[in-house]
């Protein structure tokens, strides 16, 4: 008999564990022609601000060792035509659709998480809490503490569809910061973002990229994500997506063991496009050779 792969993140509920990590899925259209995009647990969006935004500077991609850095600066096409040109094509698979989005400071953020909750076929708001914008004091949101609670707060007023906080792992103590998720309300927390990083080209004496710090990720920072991701299991009861250099099955049932209600799939998408369904096939047959009937038996047995 199959296992049961559902598993319920806030009000929703994902048909498996398997969802695609922001920024690296675009809005599903180019993936849809490897795969059929309803077999997902859910589509994960590339950020989106309430305008468009031009992003950082060339080159914006490097290969490192296990990893990639990015410096794409969060470009993205914007509310209204994302509305308009990506949501309907969207709503046709039999999927959940979670935006991330993020604002210029806090207001912004408010400002799209109101519209995004009354936007039809959004199921979930994914928050990003790294704010771009270097002048405003809210670029710091996801490292300190109290403007991580004031956010979180703030748009939780203006949102009953589930709300997944995405997290930084630039702090010293990640469990803190995801207790002050659930305390202000959030359904789900995500982790983790890209790790800031830099690779110099020792004849230029440049940056590889644009912008001189990048962010990396890829099978380099799995360990460090699935650390953070136990420690934050340890202290909220809310659901947590496990991010970062999740490849295989193996890589996704780690952090699921370590403690994450779901997975998502990111950097490896861009070197297999059938990744995130080689990782659905791999944990059903692993739950099937364990004789594990249901994957919520699975979920956070980690011994210390
Ligand atoms: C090219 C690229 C673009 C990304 N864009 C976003 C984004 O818009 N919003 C966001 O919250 N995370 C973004 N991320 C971070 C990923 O969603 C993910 O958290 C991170 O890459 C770690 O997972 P991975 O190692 O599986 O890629 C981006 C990552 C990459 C590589």
């Amino acid at each position: 008999m199959k296992p049961n792969t559902e598993v319920k993140v806030g009000k929703l509920i994902l048909k498996n564990p398997v969802v695609t990590a922001s920024g690296t899925f675009g809005y599903g259209l180019e993936y849809s022609q490897f795969f059929d995009l309803s077999l997902l647990g859910a589509i994960v969006i590339k950020g989106l601000s309430i305008n468009p935004k031009e992003g950082n500077p060339p080159p914006r991609i490097y290969e490192t060792p296990c990893g990639m850095l990015n410096s794409i600066g969060l470009q993205n096409i914007g509310y209204s035509y994302f509305v308009k040109e990506k949501l309907p094509f969207l709503k046709r698979f039999d999927t959940k659709i979670i935006v991330n989005f993020f604002g210029e400071n806090l207001r912004e953020y408010i400002e799209l998480a109101e519209r995004l909750n009354d936007t039809d076929g959004v199921h979930a708001l994914e928050m990003n809490v790294s704010c771009p914008n270097k002048n405003s004091h809210w670029r710091k949101m996801g490292l300190i503490p109290e403007l991580l609670k004031e956010a979180v707060r703030e748009v939780r007023k203006v949102t009953d569809k589930t709300l997944i906080i995405k997290l930084s792992p630039q702090v010293t103590d990640i469990a803190e910061m995801a207790k002050i998720c659930e305390d202000e309300g959030a359904d789900a927390i995500s982790l983790i973002n890209t790790v800031p990083a830099m690779v110099i080209d020792i004849k230029t004496r440049r940056s590889v990229i644009g912008n001189p710090v990048g962010g990396l990720s890829g099978p380099a920072i799995r360990p460090i994500a699935l650390r953070m991701v136990w420690e934050a299991s340890k202290v909220v009861q809310i659901p947590i997506i496990g991010i970062g250099g999740i490849i295989t099955a193996e890589d996704a049932l780690q952090f699921l063991i370590a403690g994450a209600k779901a997975v998502a799939v990111g950097t490896a998408n861009f070197i297999n496009p059938l990744s995130a369904m080689e990782v659905i096939k791999g944990i059903e047959n692993f739950l099937i050779t364990e004789g594990i009937k249901d994957i919520n038996d699975l979920i956070g047995t980690v011994t210390d």
